[in-house]
Order: structure tokens, then sequence, then C-alpha cells
């Protein structure tokens, strides 16, 4: 393992904010992802441009994707479910776009008011938005190990959807354990159907670390060739249409992972921690 190196995509300022109870103020985000940028993370998922009335904390999407900054070597991003969204986070100055889909009908339903193949539908728009502008699409696949409201999740059913994902032009996608109770076992039988449709190095891990195996489920994912993993600085976040779904992998414990294994991330972990700390400082369920 050792010389060989990670990506880490930050999203607590989207994935984690998106689900704290208290709202963050607009100024406190900017200067969150100007610490995150600070600290060496090369890849920021800055907001989502959802509907406000659906996920009220990235009401303020537009002011945050224009103050993001555009340091030079940092792709800052944004989720958006479809074509009103994606021309919104374009105009504002989104360099990348993130879709997100399930491989559960109805946590796609619950979470984005459509079916699995509706959704799929929904994005051919902003493929088209997102070709024209130069950038590219990441495709999230939640509930790729366990639905909340349908349970075991089929690795079949993953791998389908990611196939779809990347049939629509999308250059990475994000397999996602939303509920965060997978084991390294399913995690891998997971990742080795998705490895039959793609190749590694179009695939990314976001784990939830609801159960505490987030780590081993990146372990595991990592053995099979996944080079791209998520994080949320302080744990912060979950999904709001994912009752049961705790904190993101925390970034923190993401780096110190890969270091311990001599793998470089490219993060300053001590001022990923001070980041962590200010941040957890401000929300409510962020690691104290
Ligand atoms: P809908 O109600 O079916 O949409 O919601 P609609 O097309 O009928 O429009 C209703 C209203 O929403 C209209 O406004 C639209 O203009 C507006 P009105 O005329 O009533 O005033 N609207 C929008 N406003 C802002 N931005 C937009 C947008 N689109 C329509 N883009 C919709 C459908 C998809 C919009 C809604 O369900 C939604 O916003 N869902 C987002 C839910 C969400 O953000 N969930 C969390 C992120 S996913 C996640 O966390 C998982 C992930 O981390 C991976 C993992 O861990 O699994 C990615
Ligand atoms: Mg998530």
């Amino acid at each position: 393992m050792a010389g060989d190196s990670v990506i880490i995509v930050e999203v607590g300022p989207r994935d984690g904010l998106q689900n704290e109870k208290v709202q963050v103020a607009t100024q406190d985000k900017l200067a969150l992802i100007g610490q995150l940028a600070d600290a060496g993370l090369s890849h920021i998922e800055a907001t989502a441009f959802v509907s406000p009335r659906w996920v009220p904390q990235m009401a303020d999407h537009d002011a945050v994707m224009r103050g993001a900054g555009r340091r030079p070597g940092v792709t800052y991003s944004a989720l958006v479910p479809n074509e009103k969204g994606a021309e919104a986070a374009l105009a504002a100055g989104a360099r990348a776009l993130a879709v997100f889909t399930a491989a559960s009908e109805s946590f796609c339903r619950k979470n984005t008011n459509c079916s699995i193949a509706e959704s799929i539908e929904r994005f051919r728009s902003v493929m088209v938005l997102a070709e024209r502008a130069g950038v590219p699409v990441r495709g999230y696949v939640s509930c790729a190990l366990d639905c909340p409201y349908e349970g075991e999740v089929t690795p079949e059913a993953v791998a389908a959807v990611a196939a779809d994902l990347l049939a629509l032009g999308c250059n990475e996608i994000a397999l996602s354990d939303t509920l965060g109770r997978g084991t390294p076992e399913r995690t891998a039988a997971m990742v080795e159907a998705a490895l039959r449709r793609a190749p590694a190095t179009m695939l990314a891990g976001h784990f939830h670390d609801t159960s505490g195996r987030a780590i081993a489920n990146v372990a595991a994912a990592w053995e099979l060739g996944l080079r791209v993993f998520d994080g949320s600085v302080s744990g912060l976040g979950g999904c709001p249409y994912a009752p049961g779904a705790a904190g993101n992998l925390a970034t923190e414990r993401l780096v110190a992972h890969f270091e311990t294994k001599g793998i470089a991330t490219g993060i300053d972990r001590a001022r990923l921690d001070a980041v962590a700390e200010w941040i957890a400082a401000r929300t409510a369920s962020g690691a104290q």
C-alpha cells in the first residue's frame, strides 16, 4: 500500500450541514469551505441546489456557491437533483456537479419524489447542461447496502443503477452506504458487483459511520481497488430522508486511517483537526 495515494472528497459542507439541526450561518459555511481548502482538501462538495422546502439547511446554496472561492487546484462541486438545480449551480460558478439517485425505490421516492427510472430521466438535461459547461458529473447511488424502508439492498440492484449513471455520462459513481449499517463483507460483495459494470477508477466509496464500521468498509473497498473516498469533517451529517442515518465518516478519521497505512492524502491533519473542532462548536451534533 505504501507509495499509493488516495483522493478524499470533503462532503461536510453539503452532506454534513444538510442534516444539522442548527442552521449554520452562510458566513460560517464559507469560512468552513475556506478552512477545508487551507487544510489541503482538493475536492469540496460546497452545497446542494435542492428545494429549500425539502432541505432548508441548503437554502443559501446560491450565496455559498458564489462565495466558495476559486482556489486553483480545488474543485468546488454542487449536488443537484434536476435541471433547475443544475442551471442555478452552474450560474453560481460550480465547476463540478453531482446527481443523486438510489438503489431502492422507496428511498428514491422519499428523497426526491420520483422513481429511480424517473430520476435517471431527470438527469438527462443535467448532463446536457454540464457538457455544455464542460464540467464533470458525479453520480451518487444511495442505499448501496441498506434502505431505511426496504431493508437490505442487493449488490445487483446497486450495480444496475451504477451502470445506468455511467451510460448517462457520469465520470464517477459514489457507492453510498446511506445508513451506515454495512459490514466489510457486504461492502465487498456490493463493490465486486459494481466492478463488473465499471472500472475501479470510476468508483468512489461514500460511507456513513452509524455502526462504527465505516473505516472497515473503506478498507474493504480499497482492497478491491477504489481510490476515492468521501469524508465529512467532524463527522457531521446524515440524510434528512434516511431516518436512523447518523453522521458521515469523519474526514479526520479517514485521513488518519490512510496515514497509518503510509498512503498519501495531501491533507494537513493538524489543520484538519482544527477545522473539525471549529465547526463542531457551531453545530449541535458535530463530534466534540
Ligand atoms: P418536487 O416537490 O417533486 O418538485 O421535489 P417539483 O418539480 O414538483 O417542484 C416543486 C417546487 O420545488 C417548485 O417550486 C420548484 O420550482 C421547486 P414552487 O413553484 O412550488 O415554488 N424546485 C426547486 N427549487 C430549488 N432547487 C431545485 C428545485 N427543483 C424544483 N433544484 C425535488 C423534487 C427533487 C426538487 C425535491 O424532492 C428535492 O429537492 N429533494 C432533495 C432532497 C435532498 O436534498 N436530500 C438530501 C441529499 S441526498 C443524500 O444525502 C444522499 C447522499 O449523501 C448519498 C448517500 O449518503 O446516500 C448524496
Ligand atoms: Mg451521504
